[in-house]
């Protein structure tokens, strides 16, 4: 079982003028995956972004940690700039994916300028802010990432075996 930690991005949010559903929702949806340890909701600002995901990853050493809002066009959303910032490799094919299947839903889905990527030990991943993106992105990618933690982690698995 893995530590996995959310960090939910609203400046409303962090300000206490708007109640988090996203970060429950996560939570929910990764129970089958491990535990969450770590939950906050920060301000969208570039340089406090950076502080949670390096903290996570570099003091609490969880192994998936998942952003949620702050991809979209807003002058305010910096959680991809601050994400590409602190992580060493990319990930693109998750949030391919998600864009992916989003689209089928919603055009809007191109308006997503999410990423995703490895720090460390640590996979972070961009998910959007609204509860309903979530729950459609998440469901997308959470078949592949048993696998792709194994790999990172060192816990077993060779990406030859059978799914
Ligand atoms: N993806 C899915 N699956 N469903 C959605 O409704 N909304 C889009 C996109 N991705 C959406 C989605 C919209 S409207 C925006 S602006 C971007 O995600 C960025 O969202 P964020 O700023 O909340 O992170």
């Amino acid at each position: 079982m893995y530590e996995i930690g959310i960090i939910t991005v609203s400046d409303k949010g962090s300000r206490g003028e708007r109640v988090d559903e996203s970060g429950p929702v996560i939570k929910e949806m990764v129970k089958s995956l491990g535990e969450v340890t770590s939950y906050i909701v920060v301000p969208d600002d570039l340089d406090l972004l950076k502080e949670a995901m390096i903290s996570m990853s570099d003091k609490e050493k969880l192994d998936l940690v998942f952003t949620s809002g702050g991809t979209g066009f807003s002058s305010r959303d910096n959680t991809p700039e601050a994400t590409l910032a602190v992580i060493r490799k990319q990930a693109p094919g998750l949030v391919e994916a998600m864009r992916a299947d989003s689209l089928k839903r919603t055009n809007r889905a191109m308006l997503s300028r999410a990423v995703a990527g490895i720090r460390n030990n640590t996979l972070i991943i961009n998910l959007p802010g609204s509860v309903k993106a979530v729950r459609e992105c998440l469901a997308v990618i959470m078949p592949a990432l048993p696998h792709g933690l194994e790999i990172l982690t060192g816990r077993g698995g060779e990406c030859g075996s059978a799914e």
